[in-house]
Formats: C-alpha cells, structure tokens, sequence
C-alpha cells in the first residue's frame, strides 16, 4: 500500500459478475485501504468479501474488504464504483436493459449521496451513457465527480485485437475508443500506435476495418459466448483502474464518458473522451481537432446517447 499516502476507501456496489470481479481486482492490486462490497442480497457481498480476505496472505494485501448489505457502511468512501443492475443475456441490446436499471442506479445514487457525499462517482452499469447520466443528475455532484466506464474497456479491447493481428505484446499499442459504449463508438485509426509507429503503416486498411468493428462488437461476441450473461473480467479492471486513478491522484489519461459542456462541440451528454484522472475526479478533458469523418462518427454517438437519455424520462 506504499503507494497511498492517506487511506483510503474503495466501495462497489452490486456484487454480482462485474462487481466481484473490481473486488477481485483491487485486492490484488492493493488499490485502497478498505475495499466494501455492497450488494443488497444479504449473505452474497460478504460472503464474496470474505473468500477475497483470504487471498490477503497469498497476494499481499494490507487492507480490509468487508461485503455489506446496508448502504450506511459506505461512509467515508473516497471512490464509489457501480456496478448494479442487469447484464444483457443473449438477444438483448444494452438499451434493453435501460428501464429496469434507471430505477435501480437512481435509488443506489441516492444511497451514496445519502452515507458518502465526498465521493467520486464510476459508473459501469449499462447502458452506461445513460446511467452515468442517471447518476449525475440524480446526485446533483459537480460533474467531475461523477464519470463513466466503457472507453478504458473498449480501447483495451482494440488495442489487444491490433496486437494480436501483429503478434506483439498488446502493452506496446496505444489506441482511443471515443463516443457510446455501443455499436456507434469510435475506435480511431489514425491515432493507433504500435510503440509509436501508425498502425496505418503496419496493417492494411480492410484487416483495420475488420479489428474496428471487431472492437465496437466485443461486448456481444462474449455474450453470445458466454450464453448467461456479459464480459466480467476486463469491465471489472476497467473500472478500478480509474477508480485507482482517483484515489492515488495519478493524473492518468484515459477514455471516460464525461459531461460535455462544449468540448469537441458537445454539450450536454456523457460521452466517451479522454480525460486526466486524478484526486478531482474528471480534472481536465483533452480537447483535439477531430476530422469531418470523426466528426460524423462521434454525432452518430451523441444520437445515440441522446435516444438513450430521453428514454430515462429524468
Ligand atoms: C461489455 C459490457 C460490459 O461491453 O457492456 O462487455
């Protein structure tokens, strides 16, 4: 934990699939001080929390992760991750899912404004878009405080596909994922980079074309894969990888769905842009001049959200 300098707490809510899997996570990566499950199906947080505790000794972990089914013990969280809801099965799209989790990702937002008002808000409840939306106006916090996961996901998703078709290690590309966590994101060709060579010069643009859409798609080759429900694994690390960025103020650069006030001539959504994470939450947005084909892309994106937002009525 010599890496935090004050302790500090980390909460997930819903401890299902995405939730144990961030616990699983922060443990092993020593994220926070104190890490809480919360789940409100009593037995399941603590019940995961404790076979975690155990993984203490095997993975030196110094901290505390404790399972509860009463909001209350979030008190004093620095970063609140929320992960409740449903996860698409088969068939459904992830605005399926919109209905049932407004309601569940309002009445948690209310919770933690409720036991952890200091805290900064990640949000990877899906459609995420939508419930980050949710959140941010259902808490009233500033709008760096409350930030959306998906394009930490999706751009590991493309950066490992590209390394993959190169056979090279998939630290070694660095690639962007703007706009929705859906079929209208935007990974960006020409700002993908294999240790800082354009993957335009490697790879011909119809194996390019396939890695995009490939990456806009992931989501659903693993729920047709799994049958049962959605990627658990990579979400989970997505989130507590910016959750950490919060914590230990690493000023750490990376693609989140953000309130948008002007930036890229947007406002008034959460969409996927690349951010400095820090002890502010969402302390800056970087701001770059996109192409009139980016441009298109990213419109479809704000469409998208747009339909999104109207069908949570808030
Ligand atoms: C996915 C889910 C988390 O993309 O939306 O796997």
């Amino acid at each position: 934990m010599n890496k935090l300098t004050s302790h500090k707490k980390l909460t997930i809510i819903g401890a299902g699939a995405v939730g144990a899997a961030a616990a699983q996570w922060a443990v092993s990566r020593s994220s926070a001080h104190e890490i809480l499950l919360v789940d409100v199906v009593d037995g399941v947080p603590q019940g995961k929390a404790l076979d975690l505790s155990q993984a203490a000794p095997l993975c030196g972990f110094h901290g505390s992760v404790k399972g509860s089914s009463d909001f209350a013990d979030m008190a004093g969280s620095d970063v609140v991750i929320v992960t409740a809801g449903l996860a698409r099965k088969p068939g459904m799209t992830r605005d399926d899912l919109l209905a049932k989790n407004v309601q569940i990702v309002k009445s948690v937002t209310e919770e933690i404004v409720r036991h952890a008002p200091e805290a900064c808000i990640v949000v990877v409840t899906n459609p995420i878009d939508a419930m980050v939306y949710t959140a941010y106006k259902t808490s009233g916090l500033p709008r760096n405080r409350v930030v959306g996961m998906a394009g930490v996901l999706d751009s590991a998703r493309y950066r490992t596909f590209i390394a993959q078709e190169l056979g090279v290690s998939a630290s070694s590309v660095s690639a962007l994922v703007m706009g929705i966590h859906g079929d209208h994101m935007l990974p960006l060709v020409r700002l993908a980079t294999v240790g800082g060579v354009p993957v335009t010069a490697l790879l011909s643009s119809e194996k390019i074309d396939e890695i995009v859409h490939r990456t806009q798609h992931a989501g659903g080759e693993i729920v047709g894969l799994l049958k049962t429900g959605s990627a658990f694994s990579t979400p989970g690390l997505s989130a507590v990888e910016m959750a950490e960025a919060i914590l230990q103020d690493q000023k750490k650069v990376m693609p989140c769905a953000a309130w948008l006030n002007g930036e890229f001539g947007i406002n008034g959504v959460f969409l996927g842009v690349p951010v400095v994470l820090g002890a502010g939450g969402v302390e800056r947005i970087l701001e770059f001049q996109l192409t009139e084909e980016e441009k298109e892309a990213l419109a479809a994106s704000v469409k998208a959200v747009q339909g999104q937002v109207a069908a949570t009525g808030l």
